[in-house]
């Protein structure tokens, strides 16, 4: 080495060659290595796997006052003081409302075909029942025909938790089967209208999430803390909108409309792969989620749910439990987290959900755990307990302590790290035939993350909520290098 090398660039270098970025010698010395990755084939996905992004209309749009749009009880719950982390509200969020041509070009540069967006209820119906408003679905037919002229294919959940605030006052929201089908009914008018180009609908996002967390712990909105029998009987309702949506979207969709739930399935991961464990975490599974996705997929609640649930089991008769169990065409499952490990045992019902320690991996989220054979287990478990031909991941990714660097690029190694893991594990299920048809990144940008404000940053794009300026992080070359090659590397 030249005397004249300062410590400086030595180090640059040498941080460089950390990085694989040094096209010098050095690298050359290295082709015996180069070699050998190369005979390390990538996992390849099956040709027509579906591989997009998703994101949700309160946490992107902003514009709360534009175009005859009401209010929600998101609005409501972010305008009240402490229930956000950072005090913010989602009023501009990413003004996606009006930044969506430039928002639908990210998507494509991605080179990512589909994308799944959610639309607001009380864009469409402002009281939640009762006259549309047409500038409302106007937006969505502007975003559907710019997704469409740019090669990607839109993919639409008609509820990602917005519920129009007038029907919480008025009814008591989930509380009352009158917002299930008012639901119905505006599942059925926004299908009649969007389904000549969006294919596939998708009914409630996580149902189990915003029924447990907006009306059972008061976390979300609309921040209720009911008895359990109440929450049981608002959580048969979510169901039951479910089935009566399903009914309704096809009864006023174009042909060929595929109709299912974006569901967060309580996850069920056996503890290791032994025959046992896997037989008890197919138990849990269907145990573990007797409450809404097992009611919607088996027309029943199962008597494990009934029997625990005993003087708080919710009220139904035969004939909703007919609709909840409304056949779907696929199930959408929203997978981040292990939620339960799970071990075979000697006493009934014949499995146990184990204590997770405290030093248990997370990533940015404290709510995060890692847990990549997650999106193994949980469709493969699914798959196998309700006899599911189609599935979707509907959601996944992970947040991150992204930074702009000087030199303007974020390095959220942490996600790729994370991506590349939960993507090898989902190869794995795919090879093995379980039948999962696509997968959908959360999220396509940084957004207004619920309770966590914008402190919380789950996108492949960077976002400065001030300037509105958006820079692809290090895992959108990430996701696109897998996307492009139909792949997950080692
Ligand atoms: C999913 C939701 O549960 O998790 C998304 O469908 C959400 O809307 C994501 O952004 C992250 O959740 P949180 O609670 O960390 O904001």
């Amino acid at each position: 080495m030249s005397g004249k090398f300062s410590r400086r660039q030595f180090a640059r270098l040498a941080g460089l060659a950390a990085l694989g970025m040094a096209a010098t010698p050095a690298n050359s010395a290295n082709t015996k290595q180069n070699r050998a990755a190369d005979r390390r084939a990538p996992a390849g996905f099956p040709k027509d796997f579906v591989w997009g992004t998703a994101t949700s209309a309160y946490q992107i749009e902003g514009a709360v006052n534009e175009d005859g749009r009401g209010r929600s009880i998101w609005d409501t719950f972010a305008h009240t003081p402490g229930k956000i982390g950072d005090s913010s509200t989602a009023d501009r969020a990413n003004e996606h409302y009006y930044r969506y041509k430039e928002d639908v070009r990210l998507i494509r540069d991605l080179g990512v075909r589909h994308y799944r967006f959610s639309v607001a209820w009380p864009r469409i119906f402002p009281d939640g029942t009762g006259a549309p408003n047409p500038k409302g679905l106007d937006f969505y037919n502007r975003l559907i025909d710019e997704l469409l002229a740019n090669g990607i294919e839109p993919y639409a959940t008609l509820y990602h938790w917005d519920l129009p605030q007038a029907l919480q006052d008025r009814v008591g929201g989930w509380q009352s089967s009158d917002t299930s089908k008012a639901f119905a009914d505006y599942a059925g008018y926004v299908a009649g209208r969007l389904t000549d180009r969006v294919k596939t609908v998708f009914t409630l996002n996580e149902a189990g999430r915003f029924v447990n967390f907006g009306y059972g712990w008061g976390i979300d909105a609309p921040g209720l803390k009911l008895p359990t029998a109440e929450l049981n009987q608002a959580r048969h309702h979510v169901a039951l909108g479910h089935g009566l949506a399903v009914q309704a979207i096809r009864s006023q969709a174009r042909a060929g409309t595929r109709v299912g739930p974006a569901e967060n399935i309580a996850a069920c991961v056996p503890a290791f792969d032994t025959p046992e464990n896997v037989r008890a975490a197919e138990m849990a599974t269907r145990e573990l989620n007797a409450g809404l996705l097992g009611v919607m997929l088996e027309g029943k609640y199962t008597d494990g749910f009934l029997e625990y649930s005993g003087k708080d089991a919710p009220k139904f008769t035969a004939d909703e439990l007919k609709i909840i169990g409304s056949k779907n065409d696929f199930v959408g499952l929203n997978i981040y987290a292990p939620q339960f490990y799970i071990a075979a045992s000697d006493k009934a019902p014949g499995w146990s959900v184990l204590p997770f320690p405290g030093s248990f991996p997370h990533m940015n989220s404290e709510w995060l755990r890692i847990g990549p054979e997650t999106i193994y287990w949980a469709p493969r478990l699914a798959a196998k307990v309700w006899n599911i031909e189609t599935i979707y991941i509907s959601e996944n990714g992970t947040s991150s302590e992204d930074k702009v660097h000087a030199d303007g690029k974020v390095y959220d190694l942490d996600r790729i790290m994370f991506l590349r893991n939960y993507l090898r594990q989902l190869h794995r299920a795919v090879a093995e035939g379980v039948p999962v048809r696509g997968y959908f990144l959360w999220s396509l940008m940084d957004n207004f993350e619920w309770i966590f404000g914008y402190e919380k940053r789950f996108g492949l794009y960077h976002v400065d909520f001030d300037t509105q300026r958006r820079t692809p992080k290090l895992s959108a070359a990430f996701y696109r290098d897998v996307v492009a090659r139909n792949a997950i590397g080692v």
